[in-house]
């Protein structure tokens, strides 16, 4: 690969939310985790922690969790019973439907802490940094082995209930759902500010 083919094909992910049926082999899942631990990360602590979701209990367990929290902030926002039923089931079945899905996960029991709280609050703002750029590299391994691949927030929303209804250790924080599969159709580019509107020279 060129250096432009290899710009090109970073350019050219994209969240996927629609699946094929096509079950996603557990040696290629094994192989884009690997990758996601060559991530850059705070002084190599490597934070992250994979919970592959692999039976249909873990992930209603984890969708009633979550959906509890979604409920209680979905009628914050004002919405009814009908429209929050109805989000709460198009979220349930994207975690159910997807071939396959990772709770990416923070583990705060390896980071440094520090009598002031506030370099505290840094170490765990590192070590978020560290487990969203693994999260990436997971993504992009994924598409190297024709997968597509979505981040899914929730979980972040709902970590006490997660750890929970997934019987995880205390100091494993949910941050994100990563939900891979062989794409069905492609997805639409979304569009990108351009370079000049986000950069300055200084
Ligand atoms: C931190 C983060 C949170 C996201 N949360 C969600 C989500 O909850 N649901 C969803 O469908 N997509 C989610 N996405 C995917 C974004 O919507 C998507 O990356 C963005 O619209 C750009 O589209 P692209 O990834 O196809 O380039 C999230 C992405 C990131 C990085």
């Amino acid at each position: 690969m060129t250096p432009h083919d290899l710009q090109a094909w970073l350019r050219s992910r994209r969240s996927t939310r629609r699946f094929a049926a096509t079950p996603v082999p557990a040696d290629v899942l094994a192989r884009v985790l690997e990758t996601a631990t060559y991530a850059p990360n705070a002084h190599n602590r490597q934070p992250w922690r994979f919970v592959i979701l692999e039976s249909s209990e873990s992930r209603m367990a984890l969708a009633a969790a979550m959906g509890q929290d979604f409920a209680v902030a979905l009628q914050a926002e004002g919405l009814n019973a009908e429209q929050i039923a109805a989000q709460l089931d198009r979220s349930q079945a994207r975690l159910l439907e997807a071939p396959a899905a990772v709770l990416l996960c923070l583990d705060a029991s390896v980071l440094d802490t520090y009598a002031d709280a506030g370099r505290t609050q840094g170490e765990l703002a590192i070590a978020a940094q560290s487990v969203a750029l693994a999260g990436g590299q997971l993504l992009l391994a994924a598409q190297a082995e024709g997968l597509g691949g979505v981040w899914v927030c929730a979980p972040l929303f709902a970590q006490a209930a997660a750890q929970q209804a997934l019987g995880l250790p205390e100091s494993w924080q949910a941050q994100a759902a990563l939900l891979l599969g062989y794409p069905a159709g492609a997805p639409k580019p979304r569009p990108r500010r351009s370079v000049d509107e986000i950069i300055r020279r200084v």
